[in-house]
């Protein structure tokens, strides 16, 4: 009977009404969609409204659960104008940009369909989960929509709970591509926009009350605190039990299905770090329910001008990298392995500490790759440049794009500081804007740091030029960052480089987000230095980095950028032919000369022990 109420309540929870967390959904248990998926490009919308704009007819309507050959079979006079189950297959995911010549460079509507088994089960409860589609998905299963979600970096989940069939199934995802100024970001980038549905789709399946959030951290106090929520007929004063490092932890939850417990951390506890990345199994029951990760224990904090990992000045020795996988014809498909070569010429190549992991939310596989090999991550969302900072449309999508990347990150003990944006432009609209996203920081995570890449003016002291760093939304920051390209964008002589001095007005910590300047791979001028030659780049590293050494309270840096990325803003025919190529790696991998100078640098930091 309890079943049966409970299966009674769960399948009137109408499809995609809440927004689940479903915590961990990348590694619960659960059917993978990965495989072969129909797709055909819808340019001009047609399965999305008709000519006057009205719903569009049955034979329009990509996502219908109808066999059109077999319709058109019975029915001679039927009209479709789609029919997905005969439309060319790609394997997902990955951007559609090398599903065929012609979508190298489309910007606009896909629809993806592909059928899946099912075999529902009464008291139990599915969902749909996405790690995240370029830019917009509208989402149904067996003909119904199931929900909608804008935003290319970030999973989203819907429940299909009593839509789905014993038997065959059908998923059918509409993904837009098309940004406008009121987007996040908005049109112009300085990265390919590779849309579709470029992360796993995978069908989970819990009970009927399961765990939707679970954190668990170390505060700076010592404790070890869990807490979440659980969701279903029976979250209400439920028992949750957590095990790690040994301890067992209960909690009762609320009204609400919140839960909270804390315990003194056991004095055994081995914090994560770069250098001993340790990670705990841990284990969330409640109910039916069992949720299981791998979560490191550490703290993260700021003393003057100084970073602290448990309680210890460090050095960021880190580098920039976008999502963007090893080799000539990257789609954006960020795999387990792939994030692992990528971290690789970090941590190893370059004997780096730290990733900024640009420009917004990267793939799961890349965060927990920095948890297991001990890299800190700076992690962001893409409030970039031109933001539309006066509307609230837009603030609202960024501060819910901003909650899904901490919802769906803050186990992982590598992620140290939350960026909420890269070179905007001073004025009031984006300070109040940013100002509430660093906010929303502070309430989502009190365990780590709020930082944003922003910009110095340059001023002349004494013969010499300073960059001065006074922008107004450095009083809500706790990490001060700035891109920097003096040598690069500027005509500076790169020997002049190290005299350039600088002047922060607040005393926090201060990283150098970006610097760095292009090289085509292979390309060398070691007589007269071109600018996109190997040995103007390995010099302006030298002599960058001779500057950045005068800077007494620097705390560290991620030079842009570790491999050269796709970009069609940069169309030099010889240099660049649409790729930014500020990478110390090319596109294959081919180390530059200026790798090993900046290799040499952080050598050299380490063996000091800082
Ligand atoms: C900017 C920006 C990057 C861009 C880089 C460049 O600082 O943050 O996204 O790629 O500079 O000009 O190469």
């Amino acid at each position: 009977m309890k079943a049966l109420l409970a299966l009674l309540l769960v399948s009137l929870a109408t499809p995609g009404s809440a927004a689940p967390v479903l915590v961990a959904g990348d590694i619960r248990p659960a059917q993978d969609l990965t495989g072969p998926w129909h797709w055909s490009a819808d340019p001009y919308r047609d399965g999305v409204a008709g000519f006057h704009g009205e719903e569009p007819g049955l034979g329009h309507r990509r996502y219908a659960d109808v066999d059109v050959e077999a319709e058109m079979a019975k029915h001679p006079n039927a009209l479709f104008e789609f029919d997905m189950a005969r439309s060319p297959i790609a394997t997902l995911p990955s951007s559609w940009i090398n599903h065929d010549p012609t979508m190298r460079h489309y910007d606009g509507l896909v629809w993806y369909q592909r059928g899946f088994e099912a075999q529902p089960r009464a008291g139990r409860r599915y969902f749909l989960r996405f790690g995240a589609a370029e830019y917009r998905a509208d989402v149904f299963v067996n003909g119904k929509r199931v929900g909608s979600h804008e935003g290319g970096f970030t999973p989203f989940a819907f429940e299909v709970t009593g839509l789905l069939r014993a038997g065959a199934n059908q998923v059918t995802v509409g993904v837009d591509s098309q940004r406008s100024d009121a987007t996040v970001p908005p049109t112009v980038t300085d990265w390919e926009t590779y849309g579709g549905l470029t992360r796993p789709v995978r069908l989970i399946e819990v009970p009927a009350t399961y765990v939707d959030d679970a954190w668990i951290r170390l505060t700076r106090d010592g404790h070890i605190r869990a807490s979440g929520r659980l969701d279903g007929p029976a979250a209400a004063g439920a028992e949750v039990r957590v095990r790690v490092a040994g301890l067992l932890l209960t909690a009762r939850s609320a009204a609400d299905g919140s839960w909270s417990v804390e315990a003194a951390a056991p004095r055994t506890l081995k914090r994560w770090s770069p250098d001993s990345p340790t990670l705990y199994d841990v284990i969330v029951e409640a109910g039916e329910d069992r949720l299981t990760d791998r979560i490191g224990f550490r703290t993260i904090a700021v003393r003057g001008r100084q970073i602290l990992l448990n309680g210890k000045p460090i050095f960021l020795r880190g580098i920039s990298v976008h999502e963007e996988e090893l080799g000539a014809d990257p789609t954006r498909a960020m795999t387990p392995a792939a994030a692992r070569a990528l971290l690789a010429e970090v941590k190893t190549g370059l004997h780096g500490n730290f990733v900024r992991l640009a420009h917004y939310p990267h793939a799961e596989a890349m965060t927990r790759a920095a948890d297991e090999m001990g890299l800190i991550v700076w992690s962001e969302i893409p409030v970039y440049w031109r933001v539309a900072f006066g509307r609230p449309e837009t603030l609202a999508l960024a501060r819910t794009m901003l909650a899904e990347n901490i919802l769906r990150d803050r186990n992982r003990a590598a992620i140290a500081l939350w960026s909420v944006g890269n070179e905007t432009p001073v004025g009031a609209d984006r300070n109040a804007f940013l100002a509430a996203l660093a906010g929303d920081v502070r309430k989502l995570d009190d365990t780590r740091l709020v930082t944003a890449a922003l910009l110095t003016r340059r001023e002349q002291r004494d013969g010499h030029p300073v960059m001065v760093l006074d922008d107004p939304l450095a009083a809500s920051l706790d990490v001060l960052a700035v891109n920097t390209y003096n040598g690069w964008y500027t005509d500076d002589r790169l020997a002049d480089l190290p005299a350039i001095g600088w002047r922060v007005n607040e005393d926090k910590p201060l990283i150098l987000s970006e610097l760095g300047a292009d090289a085509k791979a292979g390309f060398h001028d070691p007589a007269t230095l071109r600018k996109y030659s190997e040995e103007f780049q390995a010099e302006y590293y030298r002599q960058t980095l001779a500057m950045a050494a005068k800077i007494p309270f620097l705390a560290g840096m991620s030079p842009w950028i570790l491999k050269d990325f796709r970009s069609p803003r940069r169309q030099h025919p010889v240099f660049q032919q649409g790729w930014n190529r500020k990478g110390l790696i090319s596109e294959t991998g081919q180390r530059k000369l200026a790798f090993d100078v900046l290799a040499g640098f952080y050598r050299e930091i380490e063996a000091e022990g800082r």
